[in-house]
């Protein structure tokens, strides 16, 4: 067991603006020596503001959610001992739990750094707040299926959980549909039988091949067996999914599951767009998990995967022709150019995804069925880039000039840089080579509006272009970049602020709106195709109830599974604005979420919330029936 020898606990005082309150920080010494410490850094999503008071301590330096702080010269804590820092004013007011230090690392005068127990922020006074609620839910149908099919009409239910078996003569593609998804299922449930047998006898599956909706699948259930009708490979492993899932709700729990005897589904998915993103930026996710997080995609019949592959805490796809990116980019920690953020400070952190592991996980996901989008996040959100590649920086700029939202300094690619587009045009060309997607995502998002206006040249091209501030140049930028994509024959996606600053060419771009829900009508009456994911209703890092207890952030408030489910994307669009809504996406943001166990409390029930209601028709949904059989959906 890995020893400590410090705890640091975190309370929070609150206060009105403009201090927000105070941290009160006690760094106790738990060994059974005296020791020196000299500088104690943490990461925490609440930061301190420049020139704010500390007692205690002295405020050394500040970076993203990284900061570190000299103790006076003569601290000597004994066994037992603790040492009090107070940090009188925070840049804004913590919510929950785990808006303190998150990990904490000391250096002692000796030179050497030590690993400090933390985590819990605690709140001076009451918390009227609630914990999650998470319902069993009832089911009028005993039918396992989730997203929930348009049509269904079962007659007559079978006793038994059957043995499933392809017909005589099934050809050889559909023997190996059957087979992937019985190894899909393996995968997700190790311990329940596989669904579908190619020896012996059972209930036999015949394929029909028959014009239809791409994704749709009919399932008719009759005393002979089950015909499985679609018209593309998908519709038919859809059609073989929700077989499998059938059949997994009657293994599991057949006193209120059982399998169709007689009857029919009749599917078809609502959005052509069923999408879940995932940071990889914030936390590292191993190959095996993101292959996981593909098969649970996939068990929801979702297909798309928006990979959030850079931000400003690591950039993670390696692009061979520039290896510092990931040299750089990708490891942070205590001996390296970009500090600690978030878990585990005191220690390197670091991955990137070689371009075999990407070529090993679109295949994957291709056979799954799910396309992967990869983002670079460009022109905010570069820390990683930059401290990789300082030449992209005007040597010019005043440093430290402005801070994006998250705190990090001057952290945008500078438009005005000839630099920044050889880079580009690199970074775009090896992606768009990697990944057979139609859409190649560029980010766009959260440039903080100061940006650039202290860079000389980002101010003669103001000039000579007639731009206007931060958002004109952004959107000069993105004008040039949309140029590179199409010449690449990709698809411009974003985030909703590349509309901004007078926009990019609204033909063939997909837009996917976040900020809030008034933005989904916005950018489609502006010309836009859209994905809706705004964060008050579809980002996984916010919390799923008030109390102080629950883990995530509330910045766009608090998304219950409920809520959650019963968001309606298209509320308040006419029917001739309904078809530039191209479908819906789940945000995984992972400041908060770095490991398993924070994943599966943030994401479920809410990506199954997502699926189905990017899959099912608004008439069918029923939140009861979805609680009970939300439970059944595997985890990472
Ligand atoms: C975002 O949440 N910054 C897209």
């Amino acid at each position: 067991m890995t020893q400590y020898n410090f705890q640091l606990d975190a309370r929070y005082s609150p206060a009105e603006a403009p201090t927000f309150g105070k941290f009160n920080l006690t760094l106790t010494n738990i060994s059974n020596r005296t020791i020196r410490p000299a500088r104690l850094a943490w990461s925490a999503l609440t930061r301190i503001p420049k020139g704010a008071s500390i007692s205690g301590a002295t405020l050394l330096s500040r970076f993203g959610n990284f900061h570190e702080v000299a103790l006076p010269g003569a601290t000597e804590l004994g066994p037992g001992e603790s040492h009090l820092i107070t940090v009188h004013s925070l840049s804004h007011a913590p919510k929950h739990r785990l808006d303190g230090p998150k990990s904490a690392c000391l250096t002692l005068a000796n030179g050497s750094t030590q690993r400090v127990l933390t985590g819990d922020l605690a709140l001076d006074g009451p918390d009227s707040g609630e914990l999650r609620i998470w319902p069993a839910g009832a089911v009028t149908q005993p039918l396992a299926m989730l997203p929930w099919p348009r049509e269904l009409e079962i007659t007559a239910w079978r006793e038994d959980c059957p043995i499933l078996v392809p017909a005589p003569d099934t050809n050889a593609k559909n023997l190996a549909a059957l087979a992937h998804v019985s190894a899909l299922s393996r995968r997700l449930f190790p311990e329940r039988p596989i669904p579908f047998r190619l020896d012996g006898t059972g209930v036999p599956i015949t394929f029909v091949h028959e014009i239809r909706a791409p994704d749709a699948y009919t399932l008719d259930f009759s005393p002979n067996g089950i015909t499985l009708t679609s018209s593309t490979p998908s519709g038919r492993d859809y059609g073989l999914t929700a077989l499998a899932q059938i059949l997994h709700g009657c293994q599991t729990d057949g006193s209120r599951f059982s399998f169709p005897a007689e009857g029919r589904i009749n599917d078809i998915p609502r959005f052509s767009w069923r999408g879940s993103h995932l940071d990889v930026s914030r936390h590292f996710w191993t190959r095996e998990e993101v292959m996981r997080f593909l098969d649970i995609l996939a068990w929801h019949r979702m297909n798309i995967l928006q990979w959030h592959l850079t931000d400003d805490e690591g950039w993670r796809l390696e692009i061979p022709s520039l290896p510092q990116l990931t040299q750089t980019g990708a490891v942070r920690g205590p001996a390296h150019v970009l500090p600690g953020q978030h878990n585990d400070i005191w220690r390197s952190r670091g991955g990137y995804y070689s371009t075999a592991d990407v070529r090993r996980i679109v295949s994957h996901a291709a056979s799954l069925n799910i396309d992967v989008v990869p983002e670079i996040d460009v022109p905010g959100h570069a820390t990683a880039a930059l401290a990789a590649l300082p030449h992209l920086r005007d040597p010019d700029e005043t440093t430290d000039s402005y801070r994006s939202i998250q705190g990090y300094p001057n952290n945008a690619l500078n438009p005005a840089l000839p630099q920044t587009y050889a880079f580009l045009e690199t970074v775009l060309t090896e992606t768009a080579a990697l990944f057979p997607s139609r859409w190649l995502h560029v980010g766009g998002d959260e440039v903080d509006h100061r940006s650039w206006l202290s860079s000389p040249r980002a101010i003669e091209l103001m000039e000579s272009e007639g731009l206007s501030g931060t958002m004109e140049l952004q959107a000069h930028l993105m004008r040039r970049v949309q140029k590179m994509l199409r010449s690449l024959g990709k698809t411009l996606t974003g985030w909703d602020e590349v509309s901004e600053g007078g926009g990019i060419e609204p033909f063939d771009t997909l837009l996917v709106a976040w900020q809030k829900p008034a933005v989904i009508r916005r950018l489609i009456q502006a010309g836009y195709d859209v994905i809706a994911s705004p964060g008050q209703a579809y980002y996984m890092d916010m919390v799923q109830a008030s109390g102080w207890m629950e883990p995530g952030a509330s910045w766009a408030g608090v998304s219950t599974p409920e809520s959650c489910y019963a968001y309606l994307p298209d509320e308040g669009l006419t029917a001739s604005e309904m078809p530039s809504l191209k479908g819906i996406q789940a945000g995984i943001w992972c400041e908060h979420i770095h490991d398993r166990a924070l994943f599966n409390h943030m994401v479920f029930p809410r990506l199954s919330a997502v699926a189905e209601t990017a899959w099912s028709p608004q008439s069918t949904k029923d939140w009861n029936r979805f609680a009970a059989l939300a439970r059944h959906m595997p985890q990472l």
